[in-house]
């Protein structure tokens, strides 16, 4: 049977241009195709879990106002249990702008994370209670930190799987990093945590290597368009991206990878299996526009996973 996920991050809407080039500080320069979607990190990766085949539950915090609102309906239609989302009374909803350049496809990104940095220790106790109901906890840094540490901890006394993503990076308690099963910061987060600047296969592995020391178990750093390095138990890989079209959009990429991981670690894959699955979630996301909405289904990942 596949195994539960419960994911706890963020929830920001997404404002996102498409332009030529990015202003210098002082000038205006006139994008295209302005979007306004789903986004934040904690339920990108729950959108891509969710819609690759795992049972999620995510839970985040909103505000009680229009882009609050607007979130409520797009969960509704994507079949995600959100049932126990917090709402801040009078809270702002989160929000990022985003810059997409149009000829490389990279952006750059403003994140408020409002009502989603507001979790009390309060809801962290609600929180707790749905751990008893879950095989995985998957989380990120970009919500308050203090909700993160605590249910990390809990998540790991409990006996569950434990998954992290460093992002956006920002200083981790080492105490805490001994209840991380498996960590997945990309090139500069893990530079952020080891002061290892990862340009290739040997940068990755010793990279990798601080991070072991720092008590984790298992590591996957995200190389973009290289692909990921994985590392788990004394084995380890560098796994290529996967080319399932051009790239028009990438952010969310990292967020399309995590969730696709964690789904296949779900339905029972061994950690180097659901690396693979996970760049294929993330090679079919960069097609596509936009992060939440951009992220694949179950048929579209089995058409390019291949074992
Ligand atoms: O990882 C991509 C996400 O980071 C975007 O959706 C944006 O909301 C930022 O939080
Ligand atoms: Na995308």
């Amino acid at each position: 049977m596949s195994k539960r996920v419960l994911v706890f991050g963020s929830y920001v809407t997404d404002l996102s241009s498409r332009i030529q080039s990015f202003p210098k500080p002082g000038q205006t320069v006139k994008g295209r195709e302005f979007r306004l979607g789903p986004g934040g990190k904690g339920s990108n990766q729950a959108v891509a879990a969710n819609r690759a085949g795992a049972d999620v539950t995510f839970v985040t915090k909103l505000g009680d106002d229009l882009l609050g609102n607007q979130t409520l309906d797009f969960y509704g239609k994507e079949g995600l249990d959100t049932q126990n989302i917090l709402i801040e009374k009078g809270g702002q909803t989160g929000s990022a702008l985003i810059m997409v350049d149009e000829s490389t496809a990279q952006n750059r990104i403003v994140v408020v994370g409002g009502a989603c940095e507001q979790v009390t220790d309060q809801d962290v106790e609600k929180i707790s209670g749905l751990l008893d109901q879950t095989d995985i906890f998957l989380t990120q840094l970009e919500t308050n930190i203090e909700p993160v540490y605590k249910l990390l901890e809990t998540a790991k006394k409990k006996g569950l799987l434990t998954v992290l993503n460093p992002a956006p990076a920002q200083v981790i308690d080492k105490e805490y990093m001994k209840s991380v099963d498996i960590i997945i910061p990309n090139e500069t987060e893990a530079e952020f945590l080891t002061g290892v600047t990862v340009v290739d296969y040997d940068t990755a592995k010793q990279a990798a290597q601080a991070l072991f020391d720092q008590g984790v178990k298992g590591v996957v750093i995200t190389l973009g368009k290289r692909g990921a390095y994985a590392a788990y138990q004394g084995e380890e890989k560098l796994v290529s991206a996967v080319d399932c079209g051009s790239a028009v959009d990438t952010t969310g990429a990292g967020d399309a990878f995590i969730g696709g991981m964690v789904a296949a670690l779900a339905d029972g894959k061994g950690f180097f299996d659901a690396v693979n699955y996970g760049s294929v979630t993330a090679g079919i996301a960069v097609t596509r526009k936009g992060t939440a909405p951009a992220m694949p289904y179950k048929q579209e990942i089995s058409r390019y996973y291949q074992i």
